[in-house]
């Protein structure tokens, strides 16, 4: 068994965490950490439990301690990752000189020789471990995962950019109010409504995608060249992502092909039959009103996106559109970094 502790464990994302490696068959849970007021109390007292199953009662009375490597057990391999951005620049660092960090936060995303990585999409990436370990002389390591409406995005592009020559693709989301965390968006905000703002989302959606789905020649990652646009909106729905997607070929349309190679894609977790993989990363609905979030996000364990209304988009030449649907705490946040965290179990430890 692999020792691992959970940096932000109270919070959205860290409960999926927990809910996620129960029973793992090769991670224990031996650690939570979270914020100095939280540290010194039970994990059960600290925490405002969200979700539908019980808090398990193996980590009810685990002692949560403060965010530092000293505070941590000598006993973790695997740290992972869910605290606020702000945080993580620094201490990420701190615990990567002796732990490997698996993190969710945006700070060392897009940083040279720190692997962004979906394990379908882009694993070669993880081949940056070794330039990261000698420049900073770490016995540790960062990786990280994108963001939550990235990752949907990204997986649903992969077969497309791999089989097609894409021209430009735009996309709208309709974001849950979890990926802002647990004291993210006010109820009298969002209850009723909808804002049409989230700050730095598109940016990043723009650049990781990118980046994803570019190449590493073994010292840089060069982007894919096509051109992206986003535009988030946080919608009323408690999990679940939901985004509206254009893409432009600069090849002939053929739809039923591109739905075809959507439908078929598997990737090295699916390969390795990693614990966490779902059989299809990427499932296609036919139903005329599908993917929606309440009957969607749980698709194989909340790890699949599902795809629906896959058309041809008649305002402009060789161009089609989709609708997607993706747990954003699941596959967007903790599934996937438990998901990089069982392919570097596989390739690395
Ligand atoms: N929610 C998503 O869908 C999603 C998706 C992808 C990535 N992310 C990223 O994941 C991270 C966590 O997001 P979240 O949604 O889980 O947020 P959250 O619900 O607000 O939880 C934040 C966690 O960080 C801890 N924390 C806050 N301030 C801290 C401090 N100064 N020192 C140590 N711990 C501190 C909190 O502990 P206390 O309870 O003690 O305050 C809590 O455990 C963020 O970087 C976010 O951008 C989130």
């Amino acid at each position: 068994m692999i020792n691992v502790g959970i940096l932000g464990a109270t919070g959205m994302v860290g409960q999926r965490f927990i809910q996620l490696l129960e029973n793992h068959p090769d991670f224990e849970i031996t650690a939570l950490a979270a914020s100095f007021k939280s540290a010194g109390k039970r994990y059960e007292d600290a925490t405002n439990w969200y979700l539908d199953n019980e808090m398990p009662e193996s980590v009810k009375d685990i002692k949560l301690v403060e965010t530092n490597p000293s505070a941590m057990n000598n006993d973790v391999d695997i740290v992972f990752s869910s605290i606020p951005t702000e945080l993580a620049f620094k201490i990420e660092k701190e615990f990567a000189k002796d732990y490997v960090v698996a993190s969710n936060a945006s700070a060392h995303r897009m940083k040279k020789n720190i692997p962004l990585v979906i394990p379908e999409v882009n694993p070669e990436y993880l081949d940056m471990i070794e330039n990261q370990q000698k420049e900073n002389n770490w016995d540790g390591f960062i990786v990280t995962n994108p963001n939550c409406s990235t990752i949907a995005l990204t997986l649903s592009l992969k077969p497309i950019v791999d089989n097609f020559n894409v021209n430009s693709i735009r996309v709208s989301t309709m974001q849950a109010v979890s990926g802002a965390g647990y004291n993210g968006v006010p109820s009298m905000a969002i209850v009723d409504n909808l804002v049409p703002y989230i700050g730095n989302e598109e940016e990043k959606m723009e650049t990781e995608t990118l980046h994803l789905l570019g190449n590493y020649d073994g010292k840089n990652v060069h982007p894919a060249d096509f051109k992206l646009s986003a535009s988030c909106h946080r919608v009323p729905v408690i999990d679940g992502h939901t985004e509206a997607v254009f893409v432009e070929l600069d090849d002939d349309l053929n739809i039923e092909d591109i739905e075809d190679k959507m439908a078929n894609f598997k990737g090295l977790p699916q390969k390795l039959n990693l614990f966490s993989a779902p059989k299809n990363p990427i499932i296609i609905k036919k139903e005329e009103d599908r993917p929606q979030p309440r009957m969607d996000r749980n698709a194989e364990n909340g790890m699949s996106i599902s795809v629906g209304r896959l058309r041809k988009d008649q305002a402009i030449d060789n161009s089609f559109k989709y609708v997607l649907v993706g747990h954003n705490t699941i596959r967007g946040a903790a599934g996937a970094s438990v998901l990089n965290a069982e392919l570097i179990n596989d390739k690395i430890l």
